[in-house]
């Protein structure tokens, strides 16, 4: 029996117009550009400053594009997955305002939360339902709006994060393309060094957590640099020698955007020299669940069908994996 994988077949981004340099950041707080650049690899940032505009308008806007891109009928979308760690509201969930919005009149949807590892969960979530057979068409929406979360009064994480949408369009196929293998993670540690702290359940928004400023997001930067640099290179190398993969098989290496040096020591341990890896954190900063489908988008022309592509991702949880997939078109 020919066995049906889960091909990314469209990719398509959105970013917010106005950019947030280093420089206008050191206006407002105790930085400068050489030390962002030096500790991070981040030059400037996309930040949605449009009044009553959210993240369920930046995935609209992608997932639109790629209707029209791909030459997808709108109504022919069988199920939508926004990953997001900065809903529009706690609810409805922000795949049903995209539905609405981008008139996905046949679908259903979900949002899904694994933090910077997102678009990572939420493709082997895709690629489940893609190969039980049961669905032909999935969206799966990476998107986040963090300078609506991020604290513009502490130089820790204000320069790290910005905002931005990218959405893919999954489909089956029985060509050797698609999804080929995930290693995936999750532990409860990460939530003592990367959270945030009010809104939720366990701590209401009160007088006392905005006065905490607990309604931002708090990083102990260091330690969860030393995991990131440890997990999502132990994840790419699984990957990696469970297909019996080298660094001279890859096309590209397509890791999460947050830190330049975290995405080095991966890039290293898979034996990957600098031009096979995708590294665009400087013009958009850590977009969370957008940066590796924007990664995608950039790369779109450049990526030919059958490219071993290795995706890598670390964040909040901790959640982190990588996923190993081969491409599945050439761009006309
Ligand atoms: O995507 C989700 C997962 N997140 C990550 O993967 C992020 C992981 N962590 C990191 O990328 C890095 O830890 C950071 C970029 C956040 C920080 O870099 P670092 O090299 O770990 O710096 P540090 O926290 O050790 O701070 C070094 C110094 C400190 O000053 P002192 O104590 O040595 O005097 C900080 O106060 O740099 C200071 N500092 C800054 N200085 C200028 C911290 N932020 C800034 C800043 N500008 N923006």
């Amino acid at each position: 029996m020919t066995q049906i994988r889960a091909a990314i077949t469209a990719v398509n981004g959105w970013l917010p117009e106005y950019v947030l340099t280093n420089e206008e950041l050191s206006t407002m707080v105790d930085t400068n550009d050489e030390w962002i650049m030096t500790r991070t690899g981040i030059k400037e940032r996309r930040i949605l400053k449009e009044a009553g505009k959210a993240t369920s308008d930046m995935a609209t806007e992608a997932v639109k594009g790629l209707l029209v891109k791909s030459g997808t009928a709108p109504e022919d979308i069988e199920l939508v997955i926004v990953c997001t760690i900065t809903p529009d509201m706690a609810f409805p969930n922000t795949a049903s305002l995209v539905c609405l919005k981008a008139g996905l009149s046949k679908a259903w949807g979900f949002d899904l939360n694994a933090a910077c590892s997102g678009f990572i969960f939420g493709l082997e979530t895709a690629t489940q339902f893609i190969t039980s057979g049961k669905y032909k068409k999935i969206i799966l929406v990476g998107a986040d709006m963090m300078s609506t979360i991020v604290d513009y009064t502490d130089r820790t994480t204000c320069v790290l994060f910005g905002d931005g949408a990218a959405a893919v369009l999954i489909e089956p196929t029985s060509e050797e393309l698609g999804v080929m293998d995930t290693e995936l993670k999750t532990n409860g540690i990460g939530g003592q060094y990367l959270n945030l702290k009010a809104g939720g359940s366990l701590k209401p928004i009160t007088a006392e957590t905005l006065a905490n400023r607990e309604n931002f997001l708090f990083q102990d930067g260091q330690n969860v640099f030393k995991f990131a640099v440890k997990s999502m290179a132990d994840a790419a190398e699984a990957v990696m020698t469970r297909n019996n993969l080298t660094g001279d098989d890859i096309a590209w290496l397509v890791p999460h955007q947050a830190n330049k040096r975290i995405i080095d020591a991966t890039a290293h341990r898979a034996g990957l020299t600098d031009d096979k890896v995708m590294l665009n954190i400087q013009k958009y900063g850590n977009t969370t669940a957008a940066t590796i489908p924007l990664c995608l988008w950039d790369w779109e022309k450049q990526l030919k069908k059958g490219d071993n592509l290795i995706l890598a991702a670390f964040g909040g949880g901790f959640t982190w994996g990588s996923i190993y997939l081969k491409w599945g078109y050439d761009t006309k």
